[in-house]
């Protein structure tokens, strides 16, 4: 299997941590790119119409994305309803929580663009503002859970989000005033699955 790869992207991270949890990462060839909404990679869009990562190419040449697909399917391949849970509470916890967890990545990545890339007389600081207000608002929500020892889509989407934070938005100190999840990120981290997937500092 090929999967369009860049290591900031917390999306991409997500999919590594879960094949290596579920044993697939050395099934898993990972092809490069660098890309932005405004300077799209012409090989990935052939692949995937959005031209967003992750894309992955499965053994028998179908593409799949994104980031929840990839990892439902990565789930099957190994027997099903390991990283997510079988159907009753638990795989609505997750998956409404692999939700929250996609939505600050969306948040942070839609602020990173808007910060590096839009020329600086179009930035509009509400819009920014807006998108800070959800990530803050959902890390507020991720401090009452309890985490502690669940592995699943939910947990491995949670650590992934925090961990783009870490990379790129390290100045909003979301630790100060979530202590709980600043020391269940800590733990978890600890994993092999996060430790070798873990972005570059950059
Ligand atoms: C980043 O550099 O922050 C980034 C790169 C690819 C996808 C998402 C984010």
């Amino acid at each position: 299997m090929q999967l369009y790869f860049n290591p900031a992207s917390p999306f991409v991270r997500k999919v590594r941590v879960t094949a290596h949890e579920l044993g697939l990462s050395g099934e898993i060839e990972l092809t490069s790119v660098t890309l932005t909404p405004v300077s799209p990679h012409e090989g990935l869009r052939a692949n995937n119409p959005l031209g967003k990562i992750p894309a992955l190419l499965t053994g028998d040449g179908t593409v799949l994305y994104d980031s929840p697909v990839i990892c439902e399917y990565l789930d099957s391949l190994a027997g099903g309803n390991r990283i997510y849970p079988a159907p009753g509470a638990a795989r609505w916890t997750a998956l409404r929580r692999q939700a929250l967890a996609d939505g600050i990545m969306d948040a942070a990545v839609l602020t990173r663009y808007e910060q590096t890339l839009r020329p600086q007389e179009l930035r509009w600081r509400e819009w920014a503002d807006g998108q800070l207000l959800k990530i803050r608002t959902a890390l507020d929500a991720l401090e009452h859970e309890s985490l502690e020892g669940v592995i699943d889509i939910g947990t491995i989407s949670i650590a992934c989000a925090l961990g783009y934070l870490d990379l790129r938005f390290a100045a909003e100190g979301w630790r100060t005033s979530r202590p709980r999840l600043a020391a269940w990120l800590a733990g978890v981290s600890q994993r092999p699955s996060l430790a070798a997937t873990a972005p570059p500092a950059q």
